[in-house]
């Protein structure tokens, strides 16, 4: 029988997760289909009852209900748990399990692109909202211990720092504190919606002074290449936008959900065709 999968979040008409999944199941031979569900904060309980009663395999979980899903739910991964959100849900034994793909996702497109020991690196994360809490906490888990983390609103910064539960050598920064001090660091990662389209002259701080052997690397991917990695480019340091992450955490959900790693390449030339 055909497996239904799909995305619950509101808005969601312009995901665009089903034509990557979809495209993953026809090159897998998977009789399976992958649809996005329009489901409201106030209907959340009935739609994951009901993707349930109905058999529904899986799904992703986007804005708003990342947090709010999680007592919905059977039993929720570890670092899921210790992030506070769940993207990815897998139907298993007649229990729904949650997951974070996009810290993970973030951190293998990382990996594939810096070169060396991540572990080592002395990084800066931009930000200290849902993204960055998410990042952070992968990143720590993964062994980079060496995060500091600058915010307009320095206390969320001190927040996010206090409540990760892994062993960690972490500063809060204002953003000027970061932009004194931008010399230090192997490696920037913007999770901040500044730069998005359409407001594309915008940049969290000033990176004339980085090192050239920095990597710089922002989740938007709309532009494809936002005014802080234009100016990194500039500064001679490498640069990454947000497609792999948003690919890889897909792939790592596609993973869960089949135990086969779809072809990344292929769901990366979709959303740029999409993007146009
Ligand atoms: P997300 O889940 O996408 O990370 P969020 O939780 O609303 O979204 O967090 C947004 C992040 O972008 C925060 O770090 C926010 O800074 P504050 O904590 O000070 O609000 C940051 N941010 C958004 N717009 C900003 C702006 N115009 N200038 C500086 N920081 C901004």
């Amino acid at each position: 029988m055909k497996k239904i999968y799909g995305v619950i979040g509101d808005p969601i008409a312009h995901s665009m997760s089903p034509a990557i999944h979809n495209d993953a199941f026809d090159q897998e031979q998977m009789d399976a289909v992958y649809h996005h569900f329009h489901v409201t904060p106030e209907c959340l309980q009935d739609a994951v009852k009901g993707m349930k009663a109905i058999g529904v395999s899986g799904f992703n979980v986007t804005i708003p209900h990342k947090t709010a899903i999680i007592p919905l739910l059977d039993e929720v991964d570890e670092l899921a748990q210790a992030i506070g959100a769940v993207n990815t849900v897998v139907y298993r034994d007649g229990r729904y399990i949650g997951y974070n793909t996009d810290g993970k996702g973030f951190y293998k497109a990382l990996a594939e692109e810096v070169s060396g020991d991540l572990a080592s690196k002395k990084t800066l994360i931009i930000g200290a909202g849902g993204a960055a809490r998410a990042i952070y906490f992968t990143l720590v888990k993964e062994g980079v211990k060496q995060v500091d983390i600058a915010n307009r609103t320095k206390e969320r910064a001190e927040t996010l720092i206090s409540e990760c539960p892994y062993e960690k050598q972490s500063t809060a920064l204002t953003m000027l504190e970061a932009e004194a001090n931008i010399m230090a660091y192997d490696l920037i990662i913007q999770t901040t919606s500044i730069g998005m389209s359409p407001k594309v002259d915008d940049t969290p701080l000033d990176v004339t002074a980085i090192k050239a052997s920095a990597v710089v690397s922002d989740i938007i991917y709309n532009p494809l290449k936002t005014k802080i990695l234009m100016e990194a480019e500039q500064n001679g340091a490498k640069t990454q936008n947000g497609l792999g992450m948003f690919v890889n955490q897909a792939a790592l959900a596609f993973q869960i959900w089949t135990g086969v790693m779809p072809d990344t390449s292929r769901m990366e030339q979709i959303v740029l065709n999409k993007l146009g």
